[in-house]
């Protein structure tokens, strides 16, 4: 029995979850996976009622019973400081170490994609964002808040090991999916100590690399050039910041937030895999309409399987997003006219379709 953490959150988290759960459970029927999943509250309304955003233990508990943790999205417009978002997204993320963001960028179909003429084999690449440090290790403070000398500072927290183990994450993923090419990101020219050691790092453990083509490309003109040429990229690795902007570009080059998926990973861990989690946030602009897209969530439940050990399953729910795609059985966001939930019963019923075959 494999034990998996659901957490749907807030917003359309619940919505999209659902499906991904539903998807879930129509692979492990068909499959006899034996997963077992666990609903937790943790989200807005939980921390509203009582104060709990993960109460004290929990994240053992995850570490130590479960496989892995399917997360919706956390964020809600009644809680500004959005004070239970950072404890929970950023404390299960920090707390268990979960230092590679893996976030696929690969376009389905044509039609998806906003730049001329790329086919989705010109759209197929995975960014290695590091998720545990930099700008984002809430190492920092204001003073003299709310006057006019006021100063606010945030470091941006680089250690070797942090820097190399990503690095050394990024590589091994592309050798042992076939991947030909590594193209690290940074901004060395102007952030000249922090961006010198990724510089230093990435020499280093390429070195390691012999057969995969290095690349370095300042984060100003990867920007440019992903948008470019697209096609010229197979994985890209980069620091907590870059990675953030530069995957809601991938996502837009792949069809929007809707379809962009993410796994959250400590390749070291023996027991708890990792979180798996749509890219986009908790969209209140459309929650509770029943018109969110849910294929992101099915296809990071589908990184999840695979990071479990049942990588052919996880290749199943990925051929199902591709058919509803292929099929145009899809949410508004994406050119389509289905409910949330018509999405959800096609990706099921094409699960069960292609398990038969
Ligand atoms: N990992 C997370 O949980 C996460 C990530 C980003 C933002 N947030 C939080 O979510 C809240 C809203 O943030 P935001 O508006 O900046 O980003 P968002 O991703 O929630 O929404 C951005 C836009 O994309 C659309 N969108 C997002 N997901 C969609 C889906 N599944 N189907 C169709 N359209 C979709 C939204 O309607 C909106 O127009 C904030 O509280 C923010 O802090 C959480």
């Amino acid at each position: 029995m494999k034990k998996i953490a659901v957490i749907p959150g807030d917003g359309v988290g619940p919505e999209v979850i659902a499906v991904a759960v539903r998807a879930l459970q129509a692979v492990d029927r068909a499959r006899g996976l034996g997963l077992e999943l666990v609903p937790f509250d943790y989200g807005a309304e939980r921390y509203l009622r009582d104060g709990v955003t993960l109460p004290p233990g929990q994240i053992e508990d995850f570490r130590e019973n479960y496989s892995a943790i399917l997360l919706g999205a956390i964020g809600d417009p009644r809680v500004p400081d959005n004070r239970h978002g950072r404890e929970i997204l950023l404390g299960l993320r920090f707390s268990l170490d979960l230092y590679v963001n893996l976030r696929p960028v690969r376009l389905l179909a044509e039609r998806l994609c906003p730049l001329k003429g790329k086919k989705p084999a010109d759209v197929d690449l995975v960014v290695f964002r590091e998720n545990t440090e930099g700008l984002y290790a809430d190492v920092g403070g204001i003073f003299k808040k709310g006057t006019p000398d006021e100063i606010a500072v945030n470091e941006d927290v680089n250690t070797r090991k942090g820097v190399e183990r990503i690095l050394r994450a990024a590589f091994a993923w592309a050798k042992a999916h076939g991947k030909g090419r590594v193209c690290m990101s940074d901004k060395a020219n102007a952030l000249r100590f922090a961006h010198d050691l990724w510089q230093r790092a990435f020499r280093e453990v390429g070195a390691d690399y012999p057969g995969i083509e290095k690349r370095h490309l300042y984060v100003d003109a990867l920007a440019m050039k992903l948008v470019e040429t697209p096609e010229a990229f197979d994985v890209i690795v980069t620091c907590n910041l870059f990675g953030d902007i530069l995957t809601d570009l991938g996502a837009a080059l792949v069809g929007g937030l809707g379809l962009a998926a993410s796994a959250n990973l400590n390749p070291d861990s023996r027991t708890l895999a990792g979180m798996f989690e749509p890219v986009h946030g908790s969209a209140p602009d459309i929650a509770g309409r029943g018109i969110a897209n849910p294929l992101a969530a099915v296809s990071s439940a589908a990184l999840l399987l695979d990071a479990i050990g049942h990588g052919p399953e996880g290749a199943i729910l990925e051929r199902a997003v591709g058919s509803a795609v292929a099929r145009g059985v899809l949410t508004r966001d994406v050119g389509g006219e289905a409910s949330t939930a018509a999405v959800g019963d096609f990706v099921v019923a094409e699960i069960e379709r292609i398990v038969r075959a």
